[in-house]
């Protein structure tokens, strides 16, 4: 069994990343309409790897014997103007769930949890990529995205992005 507040919070954190992909989703749309079908892709992929984290962590409670119970995920709710918007929004969301990841790591250690510790190590670090990777791309949209020839090399590279499936078996 683990402790309480510990379950509430991965219970809890199952409906945020699943909101994650939601919200990447919403990306993944507004650059399709906008005609960047790389970008689109790019949030295509991450919406997917947002769904297997909500699958972890899921999988995560039933191996410890844990129900779990799914609520509603909230409708993606950012305004995009601009084709920087979804990076900043999507740089500004990272650091918040990496609070999250924070929060549940805080919860097991003060019960001294270490297996639930071991198992949040991996997003502890899948989060350092997540943020550097929104702001790579913050960075690559102020210097190449406000030329046409910038844009499209830009969106040529996110184009490539494929999906892989998660290197955390549980
Ligand atoms: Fe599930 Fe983007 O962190």
């Amino acid at each position: 069994m683990l402790d309480a507040k510990v379950v509430k919070l991965i219970n809890e954190q199952v409906n945020k990343e699943l909101y994650s992909a939601y919200l990447y989703l919403d990306f993944s749309i507004f650059y399709e309409q906008q005609g960047l079908d790389g970008f689109a892709n790019w949030y295509m992929v991450q919406a997917q790897e947002e769904r297997d984290h909500a699958l972890l962590f899921l999988q995560y409670l039933q191996q410890n014997g844990e129900k779990v119970t799914l609520e509603a995920v909230a409708k993606p709710d950012k305004e995009m103007k601009t084709l920087m918007d979804p990076l900043q929004f999507g740089f500004e969301h990272e650091q918040y769930v990496t609070s999250l990841i924070n929060d549940i790591y805080a919860a097991a250690y003060e019960v001294k949890d270490f297996r639930s510790m071991q198992f949040l190590d991996w997003f502890v670090k899948e989060q350092l990529e997540e943020e550097k990777n929104a702001d790579d791309m913050i960075k690559k949209m102020e210097l190449f995205g406000n030329d046409s020839k910038g844009l499209y090399s830009l969106d040529s590279e996110y184009a490539q992005r494929v999906y892989t499936a998660p290197s955390l078996v549980l």
